[in-house]
């Protein structure tokens, strides 16, 4: 890399793309994982998943290799997934349930609460206090499960306030993974994010998705002419029963919490409009609610409809490659066949998937090029683009001060 990181950071333009570097340069990768994947909060999975005690599933961030666990006393923890003995891993398995965490090469054995019980012929000194699994800091939100690598987490109280009560009616706790995908997309993490925080491409790209999903890039906007424009009456329509839904950005512009409304008519994400699963998850008091939509940087954007919620995450696997997993929730007493359709609750967003997918590799293979300028974004459909670059500079910029102070 010609230009360091910081240079690159103080040279950009705001209102264009990113340079090159940032999405091709395996240092500028090593430090994305540093200042950003091991230090902020991230979504793992759902406390729906993990069933009963010795429910476990296992996740790979970087370097680190991470199960959590549902305990005895049903509470979820987080451990590294790396044995206190040589550093096996444990569990290998990505779900399961175990009535112990049993390490496969010396078989040291450890409770769900992560404390070491047994190991053979260790010597009379040796202390099983001093040999647990070492923790990750969890925190459960609603049904969905954050960790966080970090020694010293960030602050995360103001973002479970804020969005409790706008998750709270959609009761994923009693909910069901009815399906589940993982893709690998051929491009760095920041494209599959900025893909995602614009609907420019929209239009061109995603036919099922823009039968309900309407990529209006004004629907934000509240009042017009001091009237309430379609979404403002919506958010009152929304909160008058009952359900937050008024945009909230954070000030860091980590995450945002929306309710908004779907295309005239349309109820759900489905190539009919109409609800994929009978049975509602959660309270959602109008079919007409629309979708509220979550995101919460570096790792996770979702979509909580009245019927079923889809929720996404996102891991960096190198600089030009990224997996996203998607998970399809329904009621868990909902039943397939008789309450919902697999294809029909599933079709819309494997195929928007797939068509992300095909621009973010496309824009990866450009940006490539020792052709590649960046070029301008579009002040109308592009601001959450620029937001997301903000985010991602102050967060870089900031952990560079601090490895320098
Ligand atoms: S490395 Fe786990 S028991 Fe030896
Ligand atoms: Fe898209």
């Amino acid at each position: 890399m010609t230009r360091s990181i910081s240079e690159l950071i103080a040279q950009r333009h705001p209102d264009h793309a990113l340079e090159q570097a940032f999405f091709n340069d395996p240092d500028v990768y090593a430090h994305d994982l540093e200042a950003i994947f091991y230090k902020e909060w991230q979504f793992i999975g759902l406390s729906c998943e993990l069933e009963k005690p010795g429910s476990f599933l296992t996740h790979t961030i970087g370097a680190y290799k991470i199960v959590v666990v549902r305990g005895v006393d049903n509470e979820i923890r987080a451990f590294h997934n790396s044995c206190r003995h040589r550093g096996s891993v444990i569990c290998k398995a990505a779900k399961g349930t175990t009535p112990k965490l049993v390490c496969p090469y010396h078989q040291w054995t450890y409770e769900l609460d992560g404390s070491l019980l047994w190991a053979r012929e260790m010597g009379d000194d040796f202390d099983p206090k001093q040999h647990g699994l070492k923790t990750i800091h969890t925190r459960t939100l609603e049904g969905m499960i954050y960790i966080c690598l970090a020694e010293t987490p960030p602050e995360f109280d103001s973002f479970a306030e804020t969005a409790r009560p706008y998750l709270a009616p959609h009761d994923l706790t009693n909910a069901k993974v009815a399906h589940e995908t993982t893709i690998v997309e051929n491009g760095n993490w920041k494209l599959v994010w900025q893909n995602n925080r614009e609907c420019y491409h929209c239009g061109a790209n995603h036919p099922a998705l823009c039968r309900s999903f309407p990529d209006d890039p004004t629907v934000t906007k509240l009042e017009e002419d001091g009237a309430p424009t379609r979404v403002g009456l919506h958010f009152n329509r929304c909160e008058a029963a009952g359900l937050p839904s008024k945009f909230f950005l954070s000030e860091s512009m980590q995450y945002r919490l929306a309710r908004m409304p779907l295309k005239e008519g349309a109820l759900s994400f489905t190539l009919s409009g109409q609800a994929a699963s009978r049975r509602p998850l959660g309270n959602v008091s109008l079919a007409d609610a629309g979708s509220l939509l979550k995101f919460h940087l570096p790792s996770t954007w979702n979509h909580f409809l009245p019927d079923h919620a889809i929720v996404f995450r996102i891991t960096p696997l190198g600089p030009n490659q990224t997996e996203v997993t998607t998970k399809w929730l329904v009621h868990k007493d909902a039943v397939e066949g008789v309450d919902y359709a697999l294809d029909d609750l599933t079709k819309v967003w494997l195929s928007t998937n797939d068509e992300d997918r095909r621009v973010v590799e496309d824009n990866q293979l450009g940006v490539n090029s020792p052709a590649y300028t960046p070029g301008p974004y579009s002040p109308t459909y592009e601001a959450a683009v620029m937001q997301f670059d903000d985010w991602y500079c102050t967060a870089v910029t900031a952990h560079l001060k601090a490895g320098q102070s």
